[in-house]
């Protein structure tokens, strides 16, 4: 379904205690989410990720995004992104609706 991108701002407060998105926006706890829509999973330069996140093989896409933040380990068996994922899929829509916006630097 077609997310909302204002009301998966919302939902990023959940996220952004650990990632950063927009301008300016750097890797900290976790890489940073600019340009995440067509990036291969694990390929931000200068952040330290899992074996597991680099060897997923995924490239990052609405469905790839939404089974990932459905349930983080599921999808990516000892990925060190902890964090108990996003249930609904209305939420999972808007996230990726609000992400998508943004292109890489
Ligand atoms: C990785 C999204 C919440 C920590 C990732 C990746 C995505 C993502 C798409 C893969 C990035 C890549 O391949 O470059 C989200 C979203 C969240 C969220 C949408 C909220 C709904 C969090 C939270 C934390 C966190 C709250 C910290 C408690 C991490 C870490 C990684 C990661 C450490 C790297 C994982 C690894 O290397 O295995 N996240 N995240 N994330 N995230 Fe999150």
């Amino acid at each position: 379904a077609a997310g909302d991108a204002a009301a998966g701002e919302k939902v990023f407060a959940k996220c952004k205690a650990c990632h950063q998105v927009g301008e300016g926006a750097k890797n900290a706890v976790a890489p940073e989410l600019n340009g995440l829509s067509g990036r291969k999973a694990g390929s931000v330069e200068g952040y330290n990720y899992s074996e597991p996140m680099k060897a997923s093989g995924i490239t990052w896409d609405e469905a790839s995004f939404k089974e990932f933040i459905k349930n983080p380990k599921a999808k990516v068996p000892g990925t060190k992104m902890i964090f108990q994922g996003l249930a609904s899929e209305g939420d999972q829509d808007n996230v990726w609706a609000y992400l998508s916006q943004f292109k890489a630097d």
